[in-house]
């Protein structure tokens, strides 16, 4: 069994962060998207794993991802020149699948610890062609969506439908025998352009094939845009975190709740309520850190009161009289109050920034 990683793609949703970055290594409680899929897919027993990189953010992925070994993983990483559908990646991947049958899983989508392994053994010991797994959702012309009978079995599929069938989701996870291969070679692009896997996999019903489905019920997250990214920082951060102060706390700090601290970071006179996580060699004066926050390695947080937000490596946030929620600061982005007079807000924000004043 091998295994198949998408991180190609654009990563239009996660805009301005994309524009300098893969979406895929947006971290989540201080680690990258892609590497939660790693781990699960090592503890599942998958080592023989073909990363899908683009040329704007390959070289990234690579380079931060490395040969595999830290994971206990072979990784051989396989450039997709351009973004042309899930299974145009499938079919560029074809030199490393071979004939074995795989994993598919996209690179920015997040399920429940545990789960993989589980629908793993379901695929190898019923000898499925296909295996989907499908979730409800409350927005489901986002996805792919599946209609199923009522024993469960999959009748249809479509991406991305204006009147979706049903509320099931298809989930970015998939099992496939290298029957796949077959159905791709006999797609066309669809209407927007691109190589469907949700057609490869219609095609195999057509040709009545043995398509399972199974639903989630772990949770799952397409962590697309921002408050998915931050969801998925909540839920990362409530159930796997656990303590560890490093990193160097002063007497007048006050740390509650499950928190982690990283080396070399100093606090000086803050409130921080778990969970939360801060990375290494960070700086935080005076300030509050509230549930669900994750701050990356190199940040420095002077009168700063932050909750539920998620802030990336080198950024610098000071003196903010109100409290900042819900928010995802951008990789070295400032905020800070000006110095100078007149007294008014100044900025230089990236294209496709949000910002939100009161
Ligand atoms: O997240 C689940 C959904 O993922 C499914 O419900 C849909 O059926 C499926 O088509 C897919 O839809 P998205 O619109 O979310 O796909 P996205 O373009 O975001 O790509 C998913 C991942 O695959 C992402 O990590 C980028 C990567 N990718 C995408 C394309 C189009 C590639 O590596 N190569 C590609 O050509």
């Amino acid at each position: 069994m091998k295994a198949l990683i998408l991180s190609g793609g654009k990563g239009t949703r996660l805009r301005p962060l994309t524009y300098t970055g893969a979406k895929q290594l947006v971290p989540v409680a201080n680690k990258p998207i892609l590497w939660y899929g790693i781990e699960e897919m090592v503890a599942a027993g998958i080592t023989d794993i073909g990363i899908i990189i683009s040329p704007e953010t390959g070289a990234e992925v690579q380079a931060k991802t490395g040969d595999g070994e830290r994971f206990g993983a072979k990784i051989t990483y396989i450039l997709q020149e351009e973004p042309a559908g899930l299974a145009h990646a499938v079919k560029v991947a074809l030199p490393f699948l071979e004939n074995s049958p795989f994993l598919m899983y996209l690179g920015d989508n997040l399920i429940q610890q545990g789960d993989l392994s589980y629908f793993l053994q379901k695929f190898t010991n019923q000898q499925q062609e296909a295996l989907i797994l499908l979730r409800q959702v409350p927005n489901p012309s986002a996805f792919g969506v599946a209609k199923v009978d009522d024993s469960g079995r999959v009748l249809q599929l479509i991406e991305k439908p204006k009147n979706p069938p049903s509320n099931l989701a298809l989930v970015g996870v998939y099992f496939f025998s290298p029957v796949i291969h077959h159905a791709i070679a006999n797609i066309k692009p669809s209407a927007r352009g691109e190589l469907e896997i949700t057609d490869a996999i219609q095609y195999l019903i057509d040709e009545e094939k043995e398509v399972a489905a199974c639903q989630l019920e772990g949770w799952w997250l397409d962590t697309g845009k921002k408050d998915d990214l931050l969801e998925a920082n909540r839920l990362i951060l409530d159930t796997y975190l656990t303590s560890s102060i490093i990193g160097d706390v002063d007497a007048q700090t006050n740390v509650s709740g499950r928190v982690q601290i990283g080396k070399q970071s100093q606090l000086v006179n803050c409130t921080v309520r778990g969970p939360v996580v801060i990375g290494n060699n960070c700086y935080l004066e005076n300030c509050f850190i509230g549930p669900y926050t994750s701050i990356a390695d190199n940040t420095t947080l002077i009168d700063a009161d932050l909750e539920h937000s998620v802030v990336l490596e080198g950024a610098k946030v000071a003196g903010i009289q109100q409290r900042i929620i819900d928010s995802l600061i951008g990789q070295r982005a400032q905020l800070t109050i000006a110095p100078r007079r007149p007294k008014a807000l100044r900025f230089m924000i990236g294209d496709d920034s949000q910002i939100e004043l009161t």
